[in-house]
């Protein structure tokens, strides 16, 4: 059994320390102004291999690079070295069922001032674990709103960087959606146009076609989004249209769902009190369901390359 988060140990200023030992001061940077970058990571238990899965690991940890660009930080590992130190956190936890790994590059500075780029300041990486098995109880369809708040643009705090003070604007959405008995909330653009779930992208499903809001509609690029892009393409034979999506295309389209690391795929059955299609999970997402299920334990022999195993989990976590 995965060592609970209490007792397991975080990566924080270059060493492996007790949870009760990673604190931070309240004068860091990235507290005071949110100047900070994550991901969200993902291991998969795999019973019949004995091995977890990291799923997507070289691409997560790109993609934190990507965000530090955007943010100025500088991050002292390279991804190899983020890849590595993952590996580790799961065997020095003993991870035996599926994680979640949350990895941040953070202006560790203690200063008042929003400032970036200042000489001498330092960014750190820390990275810690938890045991998540079902994000939200998906597979009953999701019922979910179009919120009232929209997505930050690109040229306020970019959605394509995972920035923690971002989060603000995922939070709004959700808690509102959730207080309004939703199950989440979609967000649209300055514009009106949609850009995706509170922290997850969406696709709909229309005459057979598949189409998902442009990289140009203030969306993470979501590397489970490029995955079922993928899939649909070379195992489906499904066309892809990434564009620009109306709010109104929700309400008719035959079947929607979400994605993303914590998510997985996850079918939405109605959107604002109307039935999407005939308000039951269509065919589409459940073959897709299926497939990125196979991909993410192992299953599908021409995806392999996407996950990096951590046999060792099963003989420390013994
Ligand atoms: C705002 C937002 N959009 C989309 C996603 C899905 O991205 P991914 O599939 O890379 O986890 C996430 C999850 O991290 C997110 O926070």
């Amino acid at each position: 059994m995965t060592t609970q988060p209490s007792e397991a140990f975080v990566y924080l200023r270059g060493e492996f320390v007790p949870n009760s030992a990673a604190t931070l001061n309240v004068r860091t940077h990235g507290f005071l102004y949110g100047t900070a970058v994550f991901e969200g990571v993902k291991a998969y238990w795999t019973p019949e291999r004995e091995t977890m899965f990291i799923f997507r690991a070289l691409d997560h940890y790109r993609r934190l690079h990507q965000s530090c660009r955007i943010l100025r930080l500088k991050p002292t590992l390279s991804v190899n070295q983020m890849v590595a130190l993952t590996s580790e956190i799961i065997e020095r936890n003993g991870c035996t069922e599926d994680t979640y790994l949350r990895p941040i590059v953070y202006k560790a500075d203690e200063r008042v001032g929003p400032l970036l780029d200042v000489p001498g300041t330092v960014d750190d990486f820390c990275l810690f674990t938890t045991p998540m098995s079902a994000y939200m109880d998906t597979q009953k369809g999701l019922h979910l709103c179009v919120s009232s708040w929209r997505r930050i643009d690109d040229n306020m705090i970019p959605a394509r960087a995972k920035v923690n003070g971002a989060y603000v604007n995922t939070a709004l959405a959700k808690t509102d959606a959730a207080l309004s008995g939703y199950d989440d909330a979609i967000v649209l653009t300055e514009d009106g146009h949609v850009a995706e779930g509170s922290a997850m992208n969406l696709f709909l499903v229309r005459d057979g076609k598949l189409i998902t809001p442009s990289v140009s509609s203030n969306i993470l690029e979501g590397i489970t989004r490029a995955t079922v892009i993928e899939l649909a393409q070379k195992e489906l034979g499904l066309t892809i249209e990434s564009r620009q999506v109306d709010r109104t295309e929700l309400y008719i389209a035959d079947e929607i769902f979400v994605c993303g690391t914590a998510v997985e795929v996850s079918p939405v059955t109605r959107v604002d009190h109307r039935n999407i299609g005939d308000g039951t999970v269509g065919p589409i997402t459940k073959q897709l369901y299926d497939l990125y299920d196979q991909v993410i334990h192992g299953r599908h022999p021409d995806y392999t390359h996407w996950l990096t195993p951590v046999k060792a989990a099963v003989l420390s976590g013994s």
